[in-house]
């Protein structure tokens, strides 16, 4: 670039201002945020299927609506994250193939299993929880479509948290059986919540440049232990006990001290070992595969609408 087009962008950034598509940009911010946008988009298309298993046996109807609403929301996440990295230069169809050829990432968190009704509450009260935890301070990313999308995620994912809480609630109020499903659920998603933030920021290839760019605003670490600090209360209230033995505030640190997370794990998911992945990428290639002949019908509508409008 020549001197004042990089001078400009550090400039736009020093002042916290946006960077809009048109706005000159070094080709390695343009590229991880392709990543780190198409990866999230994949995130909330993928996390639609561990809720959408139980739509058909929701416990009554007022469940089934509101776990429609809120898996229907994801797909429009998923909509405004596509078309923000789309004004990066990257088309919908790659970011697809990237997607079912499992060259792309998506949060790991999806590819766990959802054996029981209680998972959707733990999944709406941890994983919609570190979502906001973790998508807030995104609405402030210095590149505006991505900023800007997230205002809209953050007022759905709410919703989608307070649903989740709610109905762990109910089933803390209910039956011992009801009890124990819900401690289960929130056993099992606990500890793969944390990890949606990330590696420690000692690991975080990422975290320093996208810091730097204000794309990030805090560590992964940072954004970790503000969501620990968020549960302890709500643990409280709801008569859950979080799975972490050793969790305790420590006041010299002025941090919560945990048990030490399982990175093994967490490499293994990542890797495409986790319980889930294959049956989510095999569910999302199916889709796209069934999906086909709409693309093609709507394709040659398009084709045969512009030929009409030249006549
Ligand atoms: N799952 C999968 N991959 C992960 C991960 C996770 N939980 N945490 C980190 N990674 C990947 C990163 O993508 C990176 O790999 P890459 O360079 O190939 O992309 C690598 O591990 C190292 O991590 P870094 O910390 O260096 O990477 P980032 O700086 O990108 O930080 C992040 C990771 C905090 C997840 C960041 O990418 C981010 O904030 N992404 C946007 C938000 C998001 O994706 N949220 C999770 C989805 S939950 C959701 O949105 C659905 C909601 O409706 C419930």
């Amino acid at each position: 670039p020549d001197v004042d087009e990089q001078q400009a962008f550090d400039e736009l950034i020093a002042q916290d201002a946006r960077i809009e598509p048109r706005d000159w940009m070094p080709e390695a911010y343009r590229k991880t945020l392709i990543r780190q946008i198409s990866q999230h988009a994949h995130s909330e298309i993928i996390g639609m299927q561990p809720e959408g298993n139980w739509i058909t046996r929701a416990p009554s109807l007022k469940r089934k609506a509101i776990l429609m609403a809120k898996v229907q929301d994801e797909a429009g996440h998923g909509l405004y994250l596509y078309s923000a990295a789309q004004t990066l230069g990257i088309t919908r169809e790659e970011m697809t193939e990237q997607l079912i050829d499992g060259t792309a990432k998506y949060s790991s968190i999806f590819n766990y299993p959802t054996p029981t009704w209680a998972d959707m509450g733990a999944i709406g009260w941890l994983v919609d929880g570190a979502a906001i935890v973790n998508q807030v301070p995104l609405c402030r990313c210095s590149y505006g479509p991505y900023g800007r999308a997230m205002v809209r995620v953050c007022k759905e994912e709410s919703f989608h948290q307070r649903q989740g809480f709610e109905i762990l609630l109910a089933l803390m109020q209910g039956t011992d059986a009801q009890r124990a499903m819900a401690q289960d659920a929130v056993d099992r998603w606990y500890w793969p919540s944390l990890m949606m933030f990330g590696p420690p920021d000692e690991e975080s290839p990422n975290s320093a440049r996208s810091m730097a760019w204000k794309i990030k605003r805090f560590g992964n670490d940072e954004l970790r232990q503000r969501f620990v600090g968020m549960l302890v209360p709500q643990a409280e209230v709801l008569g859950v006990t979080l799975p972490d033995p050793e969790l305790a505030w420590d006041d010299d640190a002025q941090q919560w001290h945990t048990s030490a997370i399982d990175w093994d794990e967490f490499t293994e998911v990542l890797s495409g070992r986790g319980p889930m992945n294959a049956v989510r990428i095999q569910n999302r290639r199916t889709a796209h595969e069934d999906g086909a002949w709409v693309r093609e019908a709507a394709a040659e509508y398009a084709r045969k609408q512009a030929l009409r409008e030249r006549e």
